[in-house]
């Protein structure tokens, strides 16, 4: 069952060097998962008890976790497990016809193993490169972008040839940084080191002040005030704080992040190390969505050359008070993980379960110890405020929102890519910019944010208006409404942790009752009880996944009602299959298909 690029020999002398390497910390099980199933290829029961022994822990926890995560197997897998994007951005450009033409060509059925054991073609969700879909993930490790025919059946000639996925060709793995519209942060060109200098100038108190008269908000989508969470975070009880970077970046449709991560590394390294000034951290983590570890290698040498340049590690710029060190670690495939709190669980090697809160993660984080969550661009944000004063960044914006907000936009229009705006830019002045043409909706935020119908593009990005983590999703008149919301409600049933039962049941009522009116067996019944489900996730739910789970939902069937209505058979109750033929086995059984045997009559 195994395939040649796996080593299922792979010493247990090679699992202890990887647990070696961290220490037999159990709080590391994440990624050590990912270590030994990048050597083995699988996790297999041997495997698991292996490491469960070596990390003194029961072997059924050890699988609980691996369970939680997408990117672990516990069975065999083939060398080539091949992943496609699953954002409706993706099937907008064709994704579903070209992976079942690339399943055709190899023999294999969708989300099955093929008979030689040897690959595996399936979905996942979004893979954050929406701007130059439909791509894929090859082994968890390779994304190959701007997928068409040709580059599929060669693919498919490759696979069968057994070539190593090194030796594909070099311009399939490019992806592309499409920065369309630079302000401060994309045009950002700081020295690394001046960001720090400036703050350490300042002093811990007088750069939480500024911070504070930034007026800055996080990026990751709540909106928390920046400069209020890390003095929280400061006045907590308890030491060795903790300082991360949240780089999950699982919202479909949102890239950004992924270009800071390769652009301003430093200037995001540079972030973390100026809030762990102002909180009094001295370890940081970056944690990196698993889709984007075609990018740790890059990361970790910017870390390094941070180190060589006294800008990361003991004595930072010669002052001997202040030292402060970053991790990576990958994430293995889970959307709620980008939630906080399940990602600080994730950090520490569990399932990724949102936990309670109170307590927040500025009092009781990581290992227990207060923990400043941010995003990506926040921390790039935090940098240009070091630099330019609070007032600078104030002045940018509205009184509400200010600085600039990044946007990462898809869909229909000729230009997708990166556009950094100052807040309060309208909707109408985006669709302009990226070539937008007959625009039906904007999608902004991810499916979690808000769609928006021509009669509102004039509406404002801003966080009193129209607030966004980022994404900015674009849908011309040739596309169908309730189709994106279906593949929105797939999206969250699928994503679902499973923790809380109204999120658990409700997401997949939702996703059946949408597959129920496009199979052409729907009624407005139908309708109201999606609206029941909404209001009850909403309120009910234990995270902001569950809760925001039907805003898709709920904002086209109000403002896009006609698109619902062709799928609806009858104004009253529609069963969700037929009656009649259900019937069949009986007429059969007893030789009657006589008029009376029919349910009509
Ligand atoms: C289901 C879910 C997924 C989330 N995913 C992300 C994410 O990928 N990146 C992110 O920065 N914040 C994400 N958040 C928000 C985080 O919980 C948190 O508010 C954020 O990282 C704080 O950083 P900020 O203050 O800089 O925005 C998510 C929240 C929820 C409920
Ligand atoms: S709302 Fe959904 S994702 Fe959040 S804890 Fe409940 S089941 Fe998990």
């Amino acid at each position: 069952m195994y395939s040649r690029n796996l080593q299922p020999d792979a010493s247990n002398q090679e699992l202890e060097r990887v647990i070696s390497r961290y220490g037999t910390d159990p709080h590391a099980l994440v990624q050590i998962l990912r270590e030994v199933q990048a050597l083995r290829g699988w996790l297999s029961p041997d495997t698991i008890r292996s490491v469960a022994s070596a990390l003194g822990l029961p072997p059924a926890y050890v699988e609980g976790v691996a369970g939680f995560y997408r990117f672990f197997h516990m069975r065999p897998v083939g060398a080539y497990r091949i992943l496609f994007s699953d954002n409706v951005t993706d099937r907008m450009l064709g994704s579903e016809a070209l992976m079942l033409d690339l399943c055709r060509r190899l023999g294999v059925a969708p989300g099955r193993l093929d008979s030689d054991a040897n690959v595996s073609v399936d979905t996942t969700s979004c893979i954050g490169l929406c701007d130059q879909g439909p791509a894929l993930l090859i082994n968890h490790h390779h994304v190959v972008t701007r997928l068409d025919s040709a580059r599929v059946a060669r693919m498919a000639e490759l696979i069968r040839a057994r070539v190593p996925v090194s030796e594909w060709p070099a311009p399939w793995f490019e992806v592309e940084d499409h920065v369309r519209r630079a302000d401060v942060l994309l045009g950002a060109t700081s020295e690394p080191g001046a960001a720090i200098s400036a703050a350490l100038g300042r002093g811990p108190d007088a750069l939480l002040d500024e911070l504070k008269r930034s007026g800055l908000r996080g990026r990751g989508g709540a909106g928390f005030t920046t400069g209020l969470k890390w003095a929280l975070c400061r006045q907590s009880q308890g030491e060795d704080r903790v300082v991360v970077c949240n780089a999950d970046e699982g919202e479909p449709g949102t890239f950004k992040d992924r270009v800071l991560l390769k652009r301003h590394a430093n200037d995001v390294f540079e972030g973390m190390t100026i809030a762990a000034l102002a909180v009094g951290a001295r370890q940081g983590f970056l944690y990196l969505r698993g889709e984007y570890r075609f990018m740790l290698e890059h990361l970790q040498s910017v870390l390094q050359q941070r180190r060589d340049a006294q800008l990361l590690g003991k004595a930072i710029l010669g002052h001997a008070d202040f030292s402060f060190d970053i991790e990576i670690h990958l994430g293995a495939g889970a959307y709620v993980c980008g939630e906080e709190s399940a990602l600080i669980e994730s950090l520490e090697g569990k399932r990724g379960t949102p936990r309670i809160r109170p307590p927040f993660p500025v009092e009781h984080g990581y290992l227990g110890r207060p923990t400043v969550v941010n995003n990506v661009e926040t921390f790039c944000a935090v940098c240009q405020i070091a630099v330019h004063g609070g007032d600078w960044w104030a002045r940018i914006g509205t009184p509400k929102s200010t600085g600039t907000k990044i946007h990462s936009v898809s869909g229909d229009c000729e230009r997708p890519g990166l556009y950094e705006y100052p807040f309060g830019t309208r909707i109408v002045r985006i669709l302009e910019d990226c070539g937008a043409r007959d625009t039906q909706a904007v999608q902004v935020g991810g499916p979690s944010g808000v769609c928006l119908p021509a009669f509102e593009f004039g509406r404002r990005i801003a966080f009193e208006d129209v607030p966004t983590a980022g994404a900015f999703m674009i849908f011309d008149r040739s596309r169908d409404m309730f189709e994106v919301a279906r593949g929105f409600a797939h999206f969250f049933a699928h994503e679902s942790c499973g923790f809380c039962t109204p999120c658990r049941v409700g997401t997949t009522l939702v996703a059946r009752r949408m597959d129920k009116l496009a199979s052409g067996q729907g009624s407005r019944y139908d309708i109201d009880v999606l609206f029941e489900l909404d209001k009850l996730m909403h309120t009910t739910t234990h995270c902001g996944l569950g809760a925001t789970a039907c805003n898709a939902l709920r904002d086209t069937i109000l403002k896009f009602r006609p698109a619902y209505e062709q799928h609806l058979k009858s104004l009253y109750f529609e069963p969700g299959f037929d009656l009649d033929a259900e019937l069949s086995i009986a007429r059969r059984m007893t030789g009657r298909d006589d008029v009376g045997a029919h349910l009509e009559n």
